[in-house]
């Protein structure tokens, strides 16, 4: 237990009730080492801004779900009439929804960025491999927070989108189909699909997204904030006062407090604008598909997921028997590196050779549905050992050789294009891109270990790089 202050009877009444509260509950504790005594590198750039974004629209999105949920009804055959009586009749009702509906993209386009950044800078690497695990564990929980808020509505795509979806289950062997049954508590999309659905949207999922953020800021502040150079503030080498803060650091409140409200107020400005002047976004945060009562005699010509699923979702479609053959021979030819060309011991390459044989021996037999669904999770999964794959000996893209940017360009490109690709309608051509693409993804991450060790590094400073601005 800490020891009791006593604080002098003469002091102000606001100071007596604060140390009547800390000596209780840790409040200034608290307030000191994650606000005002938080040390963060004085080098943040504008990619910084989006965590505390990311934030901002967690926070935006439970209060305008909370009075979401006020007005709705997790009924199949009130569910639709609801979202319209919200819209048209509850007073104010239409903007409660929009910034929810817009919300929900906002985030993905804000997370996106906020891992971007992680890649650029290596924000994943020794020691913040946790904060990269908790920030995975939040992206897989968004994901299954925006597909199961996407049926609520129980237009045509939020009926459709989750039958394709969870039919995707049925195709694992085994226990696919009992597994498919439970998600939908039916043998098909029905009430009891949207009655677990809501339950898991306002209550479950929230619950552990809220404590996976809490654990990801935690994680992060133990072992202090990456900055754009990749240098350790707080290193046993680092720079630091008399009273042991570094050097290179600024406390948190109220330099970066003040520095976010710039962060805040363009991103509010661009929220705002897409919320007053094109909620729908052109059909793209809200599909115009539903905008119709779901219909389960009547299946739309197009079914596409919301934006932020189709990269992977892309990567489900690439997924055909032909693929199968180009995915067996990687598969054939990993087994041949990591055989012949390895330094692994001889028992090891054993190992690899036998399991090979194994997984290219169910890649024949099982139907490529089922591998498509393993390459869509793989995708998301894979990002988890990303603080493993990268064997650079440096952190960030600024010490790193030229090409490695242009890398990442293409990167980007790719994961725009499959994201593209995606919203469309299946067409012979997208199919080979997006195959394309699938490899150019995996390949990135699964031979990460190998190139990112190859070129020339450019020599780190021993201190950030910053000039006063
Ligand atoms: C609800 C979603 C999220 C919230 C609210 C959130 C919040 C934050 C905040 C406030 C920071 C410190 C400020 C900053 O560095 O920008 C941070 C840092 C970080 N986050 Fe997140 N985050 C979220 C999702 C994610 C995801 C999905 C990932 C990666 C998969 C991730 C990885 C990281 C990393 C690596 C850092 C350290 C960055 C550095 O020090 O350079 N976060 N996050």
């Amino acid at each position: 237990m800490a020891e009791f202050k006593e604080i002098s009877p003469n002091a102000p009444a606001g100071e007596k009730l604060l140390n009547w509260v800390d000596n209780r509950f840790p409040a200034s504790k608290l307030y000191k080492e994650h606000l005002s005594e938080y040390y963060a590198p004085k080098n943040f750039n504008f990619w910084y801004f989006f965590g505390s974004l990311a934030m901002l629209v967690l926070v935006i999105q439970i209060v305008t779900g909370i009075f979401l949920v006020m007005h709705y009804k997790p009924d199949a055959t009130l569910a639709f009439a609801s979202v319209e009586y919200i819209m048209r009749d509850v007073p104010w009702g239409w903007l409660v929804r929009y910034m929810h509906s817009t919300g929900a993209s906002a985030f993905f386009i804000v997370v996106y960025l906020h891992m971007f950044r992680g890649l650029l800078y290596g924000s994943y690497r020794k020691p913040r491999e946790l904060v990269w695990i908790f920030g995975c564990a939040i992206f897989l929980c968004l994901m299954a927070e925006a597909f199961m808020g996407y049926l609520l509505p129980w237009g045509q795509m939020s009926y459709w989108g989750a039958q394709v979806i969870v039919n995707l289950f049925s195709a694992i062997p085994f226990v696919g189909p009992d597994l498919a049954l439970l998600i939908r508590g039916d043998y098909v999309v029905s009430d009891a699909t949207l009655n677990r659905f809501f339950s898991f949207h306002v209550i479950a999922v929230p619950l552990v997204l809220l404590g996976l953020v809490a654990a990801h800021i935690i994680a992060l502040h133990e072992v202090g904030s990456n900055n754009p150079d990749g240098v350790e503030i707080k290193g046993p080498k680092a720079p630091r006062d008399a009273n042991g803060h570094p050097l290179d650091g600024i406390p948190f409140h109220p330099y970066y407090t003040v520095h976010d409200i710039l962060g805040v107020s363009v991103f509010l400005m661009v929220f705002t604008a897409v919320i007053f002047f094109a909620p729908e976004a052109g059909g793209y945060f809200l599909e115009y598909n539903n905008f119709i009562p779901a219909d389960p005699f009547k299946t739309p010509n197009h079914i596409a997921p919301v934006w932020y699923f189709t990269p992977f979702y892309s990567m489900l479609r690439a997924i055909t028997g032909e693929m199968m053959y180009a995915l067996i021979a990687c598969v054939a030819a990993g087994a041949f590196f990591g055989a012949v060309k390895s330094k692994l011991p001889a028992f090891l390459k054993a190992g690899v050779v036998g399991a090979a044989v194994v997984v290219i021996a169910l890649m024949l037999s099982i139907d490529a549905k089922f591998w498509g669904v393993v390459v869509m999770g793989g995708a998301v999964v894979i990002l988890f050992f990303l603080p493993w794959l990268d064997q650079s000996p440096v952190k960030s893209i600024r010490y790193r050789p030229s090409w490695h940017k242009y890398l990442y360009a293409v990167f980007v490109v790719v994961f725009v294009v499959l994201a593209y690709l995606g919203v469309q309608p299946p067409s012979p051509i997208g199919e080979r891109v997006s195959q394309v693409g699938t490899l150019f993804y995996f390949g990135f991450f699964l031979l990460m270990p190998w190139w990112s060790q190859i070129g020339e590094t450019k020599p780190v400073p021993d201190r950030v790089t910053f000039a006063a601005h």
